[in-house]
């Protein structure tokens, strides 16, 4: 059974052809990363635009690379829940549009809940309940999912995503757009104690997360660092610099990661103790973080959990994760009207 998946939820036009839920067949995603570049961030209305210029595009170039035609399909899945109401709405005009005039089921998705499911697709041996650590540009959240993809949210940020604060950091640094993986690499090279940035939220005894404490941290230290003359340059090879008028980029984006990863272990693994899950799931863009999956895997092994995280191509946006969901949402019966609507801000329906 065949679903076209289309995600324009943020800034990437994506669209997907899988089989019975987890034989990805095609898994096309247009970025638009070199258009939001100069901003050092998303800018919603340029999103938009660019996701009317490539949807079309991108969903035949999806069905041509998976050697399928709407005839072989048996319905059409789109993200119409949370993201940029702007880019979701063309995605969702769009799924609507090929439903009608295809006569195909319309199925809208919750964009979080492709997250959790990515894993699911790739990793056969993924048992339930397991904690699910969905972290990207727009989310940060832990949830408990159980058999029958029902969820339980166990916590989220109360302000800005993780991957949000790598985007800034480095934008306060100079170093360009997406910031995570140019500090995730500069880090590889610095000292993670050289500064001691604040764990906001760590022992609040729950699972909510702050980053945006951490993000201001960073910025205060960067501007004081300047204002005494004290210049912030890359560091040697070895990311050590002698020189007591220097700061090095990579101490900085070393100990900024350090208190990032710090929380989001803490509570993942907190979160997996408690429920007794055996496995915690990794997934979003900042999924892709080197420290973040060391760290991770050495503290579960703690307690005897194992840490799964998806592929770089399913970490990020993507259709296939949305066509794979709602493989499982049309098994379960779900059918949307062609009335289906985009919401910014859906959260995750729990089920008991
Ligand atoms: O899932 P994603 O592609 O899009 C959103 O839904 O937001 O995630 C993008 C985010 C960006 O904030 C990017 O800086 C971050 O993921 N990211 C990373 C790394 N690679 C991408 N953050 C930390 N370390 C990385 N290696
Ligand atoms: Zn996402």
């Amino acid at each position: 059974m065949k679903i076209l998946g289309i995600d324009t939820s943020c800034d990437e036009t994506a669209a997907a052809v899988v089989a019975n839920g987890k034989e990805v067949l095609s898994n096309i995603v247009a970025s638009q990363i070199e258009v939001h570049q100069e901003y050092g961030g998303v800018v919603p209305e340029l999103a938009s635009r660019k996701h009317i210029e490539a949807i079309n595009y991108i969903v035949h170039k999806a069905l041509a690379a998976a050697d399928v035609t709407f005839k072989d399909l048996e319905a059409i899945a789109v993200t119409n829940r949370p993201g940029l109401i702007g880019a979701l709405l063309v995605g969702v005009a769009a799924a609507k549009s090929l439903a009608y005039c295809h006569n195909l089921p319309l199925l809208g998705i919750n964009h979080i809940e492709g997250h959790i499911y990515a894993n699911y697709m790739v990793h056969d041996d993924l048992t339930f309940p397991h904690v699910c650590l969905t972290v990207s540009g727009g989310h940060t959240l832990l949830v408990e999912v159980h058999e029958g993809w029902r969820y339980k949210v166990l916590g989220s940020t109360q302000d800005d995503a993780a991957g949000e604060v790598y985007d800034k950091v480095a934008k306060y640094l100079g170093l360009g757009f997406p910031g995570g993986k140019i500090i995730d690499d500069l880090a590889q090279k610095g000292n993670p104690s050289a500064i001691d940035f604040p764990r906001p939220m760590r022992n609040s005894g729950d699972y909510q997360f702050s980053f945006s404490g951490i993000k201001t941290s960073v910025r205060y230290f960067v501007e004081k660092a300047r204002r005494a003359g004290i210049r912030i340059e890359n560091g040697q090879v070895n990311g050590k610099n002698t020189d007591s008028d220097t700061v090095t980029v990579e101490d900085i984006a070393a100990s900024f990661q350090a208190a990032v990863v710090d929380v989001l272990t803490y509570k993942s693994v907190a979160a997996a103790k408690s429920t007794g899950a055996k496995t915690i799931t990794l997934t979003g863009g900042v999924a892709a973080n080197s420290a973040l999956r060391a760290t991770l895997k050495t503290a579960a092994a703690e307690i005897g959990a194992e840490v799964y995280y998806p592929p770089m191509n399913l970490c990020t946006d993507n259709g296939a994760m949305i066509a794979g969901i709602a493989y499982q949402k049309y098994q379960q019966g779900l059918r949307d009207e062609l009335s289906l609507n985009a919401t910014p801000n859906g959260a995750i329906e729990e089920k008991k």
